[in-house]
């Protein structure tokens, strides 16, 4: 059963923050940053908009361009590092706040690979019966966990959100495959506390309850883990990097995707890069680069596509996608045929 991506709406508040307002607040430049990272602002959450807000934000823009979108929905899967609580889910509060009540739902962890992770997911219960149309949410307020005087890692993320409808599509169209890992042994390159005090390799006062980076190693990590797994994908799925329409990496730095890219012999044109304007959102960070390049009329019906993501974990994910339906797939249409 063929199952991809049929719908999709994005979030990003309305205040936005940049090099320079930074630089009023740390010992930074915008120099430094844009030069380091390819970073020029990023979207901060206003103090009462949380993950579930701007989730249930993104929901409605999806609904906007795709009124019936929601009808039929049987799971939601919000992936998420910055949730509102553990528990009620972020997923459930979104759930319950866009006339979803009831539906089941659950948090995925995963920092910023948590997107593809997600559709992954997704993926698999619609193959095992178990749904038929998942609404998928990357939501972050990475504003609220970041540490604000650690200049090395808080001037790289903004908060955002995204919302996609995964469901069948017609033979040919949608995901191929997926390259998915985590391993523990990189945690402490990146990390944030909860419930316990102790994280394997992290020195206790190293622990405060935001979110702790080693630049470079997650650097080095990432510059390969982006190579591997997204080749991983590609030969999963029976491709070679030059049939990619589009590259569309986690937006976390314009370096690490250059390298991606390099690796992959991949043209710059055919990846989608808008982390100058958002930063590092984490798990929103593929929804709106997606959503943009197919307003623009970039990703178009048919188009191949592949996802590549890391994070915190430390974990990794790729996706190879085939794109249904351009600058938007009505639910209503042929996958709705294809599901019932
Ligand atoms: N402004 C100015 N100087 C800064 C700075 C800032 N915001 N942040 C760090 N520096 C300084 C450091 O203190 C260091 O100074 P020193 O040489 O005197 O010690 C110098 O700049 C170089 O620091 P370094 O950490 O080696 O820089 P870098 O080239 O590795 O770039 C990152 C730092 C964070 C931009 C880069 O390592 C990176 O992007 N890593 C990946 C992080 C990531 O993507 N995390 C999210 C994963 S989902």
């Amino acid at each position: 059963m063929a199952v991809g991506i049929t719908a999709l709406g994005t979030y990003a508040p309305q205040r936005v923050l940049t090099n320079q307002d930074l630089e009023k607040m740390l010992e930074t430049t915008d120099e430094w940053i844009v030069s380091r990272t390819g970073i020029r602002e990023r979207h901060i959450a206003a103090e009462n908009e949380f993950a579930s807000t701007m989730g249930v934000r993104a929901v409605q823009d999806l609904v906007r361009r795709h009124p019936d979108a929601l009808a039929g929905v049987d799971f939601i899967v919000c992936a998420t590092s910055s949730p509102d609580a553990l528990f009620p889910s972020t997923a459930a509060l979104i759930g319950g706040e866009v006339g979803l009540a009831g539906v089941a739902a659950y948090d995925l962890s995963c920092a910023c690979s948590g997107f593809v992770y997600a559709c992954a997911t997704a993926h698999g219960f619609i193959a095992a019966g178990i749904a038929r149309r998942v609404l998928v949410i990357g939501a972050e307020t990475l504003s609220k966990i970041v540490d604000w005087q650690d200049r090395g890692s808080c001037i790289l993320f903004g908060d955002g959100a995204g919302a996609a409808i995964v469901e069948a599509v017609p033979e040919g169209y949608g995901f191929q495959s997926f390259a998915l890992g985590a391993d523990s042994a990189g945690g402490p390159s990146l990390y944030m506390r909860a419930v316990a005090d102790r994280i394997p390799g992290v020195e206790k006062d190293l622990m405060a309850p935001k979110v702790g980076m080693n630049g470079r190693e997650v650097f080095k990590f990432a510059v390969r883990v982006l190579g591997d797994s997204g080749q991983q994908a590609l030969t999963k799925a029976g491709l070679a990097p030059a049939d990619v329409d589009w590259l569309i990496p986690h937006q976390a730095n314009v370096r690490i995707i250059d390298a991606a890219r390099e690796r992959f012999g991949i043209p710059e044109e055919k990846v989608v890069v808008n982390l100058e304007r958002y930063g590092n959102t984490s798990t929103a960070s593929i929804p709106l680069a997606l959503q943009e390049a197919v307003d623009a009329g970039r990703v178009k019906d048919g188009d191949q596509l592949l996802f590549v993501a890391f994070g915190g974990g430390l974990s990794w994910a790729a996706g190879c996608l085939k794109w249904y339906g351009g600058a938007g797939a009505m639910v209503t249409g042929a996958a709705a045929e294809v599901s019932a």
